[in-house]
C-alpha cells in the first residue's frame, strides 16, 4: 500500500467532504444505466462518511462531453444513486459556480452530485482556479475514483493541493487487490490480454512479460502478432505499423522466460454480423474472411493453463463478444477463471465487464476492477497520478 492516507484510518466526522467518485457508467439508447457496477462500488464509502455524520458533495464525469451538453447529464446517475440510498436525498447540482444555494442550504440529509465534471473544460486541463473553486465545497477531499485516477484532471489531481486528501475505501480496495499481481504474486502468473490494440498496451506488455509465466493472447492484438509472424490473416483488424514492436515483444518474451499462448485455432466469419462463423486452424485463414473468437483447441490449451494458475490477471475480450456467435471463447475464459478458486483472479477492463457482468459465478473472481485503462496502467507503473497526489 503507497504512503497515502485513507478514510478509514483518520477520524473524519461532523466534516463537509467533496468527494471524487467514478460514476462514468455506461447508458442505454434512452439513458436509463446499462451497468451501475461503479455507482454500487462506491456506495460502502458513502456509507461509511455517512455513518461518521459527514455531508457529502460528489463530482464525476460521465463520458467525453465536449462542453454543456443534456446528453451526458448525470440525471441518471443521481436517480440511481437515490435506490441505493432511500433515507437521503440525491440533489443534482447544475452549476455550483453560478449558483452556490443548494451548497449553502444543505441538509444533513442531502447528498450533492456536481453536474458532469466535464462540463467545464478547465476539469481536463487540471486548471489551478478550477481545482481551487471545487475545494471551496469541502473541507477535506476523498478520492474514490480508482477508474479515473490515471487522469491528471482537477477533480482527482488539483484538488489535493488545497485539502487534507484522503483515499476512500474502493481506491484502498482496488490498490490493495492490483498489487497482489504486481508485487511478489503468487506463480504461475497467467495474464490474458485480448480486445483490438496493442498499439496502446506495449509498455504494459513489457511490464507483463516480467510478471507473467504466460502471457494469453486474443482478439486484435492476437492478431497483430500472428501478422508479425507472418500468418495470413486475411480481412482480420491488426495493427499493421505496430508489427515491428509485436517482434521484439516477442523477443523480449523468451528473454524473460515467459510463454506467449497464441490461438493455434480461430472462428472466421466474412463479417461482423454473420450469424455462425467456421473453425479453423491458424494456418488456413481464407483471405476473405476474418478472425472473430478463438476455436476449440485453443480454449482447451488455455483451460489447462488456467487451472493451474496461482494469480489471474485478464483484461480484454478474446473475440467479438456483442456477436453471440464468436463469445464462445470469451465465454470459456470467464468460466475457466471462475473454477480456479484457488487463484486470485483480477479482472477489469470495459469490454471485459460488459461481457461477463450478468453472468453467475461473478462472486468467484476475487476482485474486478473499476478501473480499465486505470487498471493496466497500475500494473504498468505501480500507480497513478491520482494515487500519487494523496500521497502530500
Ligand atoms: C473509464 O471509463 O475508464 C474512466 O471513467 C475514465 O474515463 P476516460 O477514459 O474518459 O478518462
Amino acid at each position: 500500500m503507497p504512503d497515502i492516507h485513507t478514510i478509514d484510518g483518520t477520524d473524519i466526522s461532523g466534516k463537509r467532504v467533496i468527494m471524487r467518485v467514478d460514476f462514468n457508467v455506461s447508458l442505454n439508447p434512452d439513458h436509463s444505466i446499462a451497468d451501475d457496477a461503479r455507482i454500487q462500488a462506491a456506495i460502502p464509502t458513502l456509507k461509511y462518511l455517512l455513518e461518521h455524520k459527514n455531508k457529502l458533495v460528489l463530482m464525476s464525469h460521465l463520458g467525453r462531453p465536449k462542453g454543456r451538453d443534456p446528453q451526458f447529464s448525470l440525471a441518471p446517475v443521481a436517480a440511481k444513486l437515490q435506490e441505493y440510498l432511500p433515507s437521503h436525498t440525491i440533489k443534482l447540482v447544475d452549476d455550483f459556480l453560478s449558483d452556490r444555494s443548494a451548497l449553502e442550504n444543505q441538509q444533513d440529509t442531502e447528498i450533492l452530485l456536481l453536474e458532469n465534471i466535464r462540463f467545464y473544460p478547465e476539469e481536463k486541463k487540471n486548471d489551478a482556479g478550477f481545482a481551487r473553486e471545487l475545494s471551496h465545497l469541502g473541507d477535506v477531499y476523498v478520492n474514490d475514483a480508482f477508474g479515473c485516477s490515471h487522469r491528471a484532471h482537477a477533480s482527482v489531481v488539483g484538488i489535493t493541493e488545497y485539502l487534507p486528501s484522503y483515499a476512500g475505501l474502493l481506491l484502498k480496495r482496488e490498490i490493495e487487490m492490483i498489487s497482489r499481481i504486481t508485487e511478489n504474486p503468487e506463480h504461475p502468473v497467467v495474464a490474458i490480454l485480448g480486445g483490438s490494440k496493442i498499439s496502446s498496451k506495449i509498455h504494459l506488455v513489457e511490464r507483463l512479460l516480467e510478471i507473467a509465466d504466460y502471457l494469453v493472447l486474443g482478439g486484435g492484438i492476437a492478431n497483430t502478432f500472428l501478422q508479425a509472424q507472418g500468418y495470413g490473416i486475411g480481412k482480420s483488424i491488426a495493427e499493421y505499423e505496430e508489427e515491428e514492436a509485436a517482434r521484439k515483444m516477442l523477443f523480449q518474451a523468451v528473454q524473460k522466460n515467459t510463454r506467449i499462448i497464441f490461438p493455434a485455432d480461430v472462428v472466421v466469419a466474412g463479417g461482423l454480423d454473420w450469424q455462425s462463423g467456421e473453425v479453423k486452424g491458424i494456418t488456413e485463414v481464407p483471405e476473405d474472411m476474418m478472425i472473430l473468437d478463438i476455436g476449440p483447441e485453443t480454449q482447451a490449451r488455455i483451460g489447462t493453463i488456467l487451472a493451474t494458475a496461482r494469480t489471474i490477471v485478464w483484461n480484454g475480450p478474446v473475440g467479438y463478444f456483442e456477436n453471440a456467435a464468436f463469445r464462445r471463447g470469451t465465454d470459456f475464459i470467464y468460466y475457466a477463471i471462475t473454477e480456479n478458486t484457488g487463484a486470485v483472479s483480477i479482472v477489469g477492463g470495459g469490454d471485459t465487464l460488459s461481457a461477463i457482468s450478468k453472468k453467475e459465478y461473478l462472486d468467484k473472481i476475487t476482485h474486478i476492477s473499476t478501473g480499465g485503462g486505470a487498471m493496466l496502467e497500475f500494473i504498468e507503473k505501480g500507480t497513478l497520478p491520482g494515487i500519487e497526489a494523496l500521497r502530500k
